[in-house]
This record gives C-alpha cells, sequence and structure tokens, in this order.
C-alpha cells in the first residue's frame, strides 16, 4: 500500500534556531498516528510545514503520491488536508454555524463574481455547505448553539467548532494540534470516542499531535517521537512507553511520561 502523506528529511530553521532536523514520516490510509514530544520539539513546525503556512526550505512532503513541497495553503487544504490549531483561532465574533461554515471556503468552486451575483451555482453550494454545516454541528453536539457567537462557548466546545470546521472542506487526512489542551478529564473521554468515531465512518486519516499519553495511548497506532527537532523513537504506543530516549527526554520536562498513561491492554476509553 502506497502512505498516504510521506514526508522525508524536512529540516525548519527560524533564524539560527533549528526547529527540525531530517524529519521523515510515512502515514499509510485509515491510519491514527501520534506525534509527541517536549514542548518546543518541533511538533507545531511539522504541521506548519505540512500545510503550506511555513514555506519548505529541505525535505520534501507527497500527499497521495503527489509532491505538495511547494504547494500554497488553499490548495493543500483543497487536496484533502486539514487541520486544526494548537491556539484555537475562531472568528469569535461569527456564529457558531458561520464558523464551520467558513471552513469550505477551500472547495467552494464559484467565484467572487458569482457571489457577488448570488447566482445559482453560487446559492446551490451555499445550501449544501449549509447543510453539511448543521450535520456536523449535530455530530459534535453544537446544533443548539448554531447560531450563538463563538465567544459565548465554553473552551472544550470551541475546540469541537474547530474539529467540525476541518471536516466540512472533507479532508482524508486530519491533523490535530492538541485536541485536548485545556480539556477536563470527561471532555477529554469524550473527544477521544468522538476521534475514534470519526476514524470509522469517514475513513480519515489522522495525525494527532498530544502531551497527554493518555490519550495517544489510547488512540494511536504508531508514535513518533521528536525532542529537539530531532526523532528519537517511533513505533508503538508500548515500545514509545518504554523507550530509554521517550523517558529521558520527558524526565524534568513534562514530568513522568508513565504516570498518566492506562495499561496498554485496558482500551476501556
Ligand atoms: N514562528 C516562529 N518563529 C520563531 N521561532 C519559532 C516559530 N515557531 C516555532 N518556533 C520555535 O521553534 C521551536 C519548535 O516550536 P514548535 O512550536 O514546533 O514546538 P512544539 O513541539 O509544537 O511545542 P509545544 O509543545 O510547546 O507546542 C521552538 O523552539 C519554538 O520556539
Ligand atoms: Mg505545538
Amino acid at each position: 500500500m502506497q502512505p498516504i502523506l510521506e514526508i522525508t528529511d524536512l529540516s525548519h530553521s527560524f533564524g539560527g534556531l533549528k526547529a527540525l532536523t531530517d524529519f521523515s514520516l510515512e502515514i499509510f490510509p485509515g491510519e491514527l498516528v501520534g506525534l509527541i514530544g517536549p514542548n518546543g520539539a518541533g511538533k507545531t513546525t511539522v504541521f506548519n510545514l505540512i500545510t503550506g503556512v511555513f514555506r519548505i526550505s529541505a525535505g520534501a512532503i507527497t500527499f497521495r503520491g503527489e509532491d505538495i513541497s511547494d504547494w500554497r495553503s488553499h490548495r493543500i487544504t483543497a487536496a484533502g488536508i486539514a487541520r486544526t490549531f494548537q491556539n484555537i483561532r475562531l472568528f469569535k465574533e461569527l456564529s457558531v454555524l458561520d464558523n464551520v461554515r467558513l471552513g469550505a471556503f477551500a472547495q467552494h468552486r464559484y467565484s467572487l463574481l458569482d457571489a457577488l451575483r448570488r447566482s445559482r451555482r453560487f446559492n446551490t453550494a451555499e445550501q449544501q455547505v449549509t447543510q453539511q454545516a448543521f450535520e456536523l454541528l449535530e455530530r459534535f453536539n453544537l446544533t443548539h448553539y448554531a447560531h450563538t457567537p463563538a465567544r459565548h462557548l465554553a473552551y472544550g466546545e470551541q475546540r469541537r467548532i474547530e474539529m467540525a470546521r476541518a471536516l466540512i472542506s472533507r479532508p482524508q487526512l486530519l491533523l490535530l494540534d492538541e485536541p485536548a489542551a485545556g480539556m477536563n478529564s470527561s471532555e477529554t473521554e469524550d473527544l477521544i470516542r468522538r476521534i475514534r468515531q470519526l476514524q470509522d465512518e469517514f475513513a480519515l486519516t489522522i495525525l494527532l499531535i498530544e502531551h497527554q499519553m493518555r490519550v495517544v495511548v489510547n488512540l494511536c497506532q504508531r508514535l513518533y517521537v521528536l525532542d529537539f527537532g530531532q526523532t528519537i523513537a517511533a513505533g508503538s504506543p508500548q515500545e514509545i512507553q518504554r523507550h530509554p530516549a521517550v523517558l529521558e527526554a520527558y524526565l524534568g520536562k513534562d514530568g513522568d511520561l508513565l504516570s498518566e498513561a492506562p495499561e496498554p491492554d485496558e482500551g476501556t476509553l
């Protein structure tokens, strides 16, 4: 099987700081893969390179067999890669519904002129987008907030809006940057359940950045571990939890890596 996403020897620097060094990764269709590592390890930088937020200066990224290394963000989204952000990025004054609908922007096939003239094509596309947005709001338990400004919602709910917005572009690959950050434990359990469901129902491939070991161990089939921009380990969650380099990287930084993680075969969440 061909990987859906293949990253080869990706490096990135900010001035003199090497944020990422020779990073390589393969994800196969339908996989749920985790990217973990201490603060500042380079995880979000990987997402920014995949999604065209940063220009790639060294290395290459292939999506469904096509080299997307020099593509711009909107083209990457239209090709089937969507993401959520570590720091929630919503239009706080806009309604929840409009925030989700905005995610469809990259797949619109009407021109600005169409939109201004409110052509039939525009109206049809608009209706479809609204219908899809309502379906996603229902899936994320947000229907009753459809017309509420996003700023009125709690943090965990805002994270769900972001996921709905990412999904409306009908991605094949979903990149989630710390989706459980700031959630309490019941919200986190709910999120884990939702991510599993999404993966099953939409045949999604997911790359997940997460600090909470409980989340990655429960969800991911494979993990990559970054530290100071370098890949220090890759393997199953069980292998990673015992890996000496990983334990060393986390010691004194994010605390005890093992303390948050359940037994590997528990699988109750
Ligand atoms: N836009 C930027 N300009 C300058 N330096 C940056 C920029 N973005 C990231 N960095 C630096 O690059 C390194 C990697 O950052 P990155 O955000 O990728 O880490 P991370 O693994 O996502 O960390 P965290 O877990 O804290 O989110 C850090 O040292 C960070 O300070
Ligand atoms: Mg980050």
